[in-house]
């Protein structure tokens, strides 16, 4: 597997430090008995393959989440395509696919986060008839972590 590949979209994002996960981590979180994610993978015959040599050039990862209004849910975390092999309609592939899984495990919405500087990816999705819930709904995207998770878990009352 093409490891080097999940750390391009930070890249992309502007958030090349973001990306700390290792490969290890990765491999015990998505290959294990109760998976947190699952992947698909875009991959080209070894004829194709990129410049640096890799045939995996694109994938979608993707997990399980649960909407107390609507029912099962599946969140798309990454899609992502290299530069190299974009147009050629493989983010479409992904994305159909990802859909796919979606209603065969009969989820009822498949929902992402995108970044509001990402015109492309943002028309791109838009194009296949996606909502921004931002503009409709004024949802903000909410995390705790690092401190801020510590402190929460610090306060949690004794069972
Ligand atoms: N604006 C409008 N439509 C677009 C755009 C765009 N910028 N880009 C592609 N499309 C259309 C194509 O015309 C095509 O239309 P068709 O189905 O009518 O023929 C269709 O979308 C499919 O295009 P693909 O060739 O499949 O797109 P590509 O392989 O380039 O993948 C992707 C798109 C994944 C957004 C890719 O450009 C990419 O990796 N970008 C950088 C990373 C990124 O932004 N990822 C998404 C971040 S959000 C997240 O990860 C959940």
């Amino acid at each position: 597997m093409n490891y080097k590949i999940r750390a391009e979209l930070a890249v992309f994002e502007k958030m090349p430090d973001q990306a700390k996960i290792s490969h290890e981590e990765l491999e015990r979180d998505g290959f294990c008995q109760n998976p947190f994610f699952e992947c698909l993978v875009a991959e080209v015959s070894d004829e194709h393959r990129s410049k640096d040599g890799h045939t995996v050039v694109g994938y979608g990862l993707y997990y399980y989440t649960y909407s107390t209004w609507k029912g099962r849910s599946v969140y798309l975390e990454d899609l992502y395509v290299m530069p190299e092999f974009r147009g050629n309609g493989i983010g479409k592939g992904l994305m159909c696919k990802v859909a796919k899984v979606t209603a065969e495990k009969q989820c009822v919405r498949l929902q992402l986060a995108v970044l509001d500087w990402n015109s492309p990816a943002r028309d791109f999705y838009a194009a296949k008839g996606a909502q921004d819930l931002t503009d409709s709904e004024g949802w903000h995207f909410i995390r705790f972590d690092g401190l801020s998770l510590d402190n929460l878990v610090k306060d949690a009352p004794k069972d």
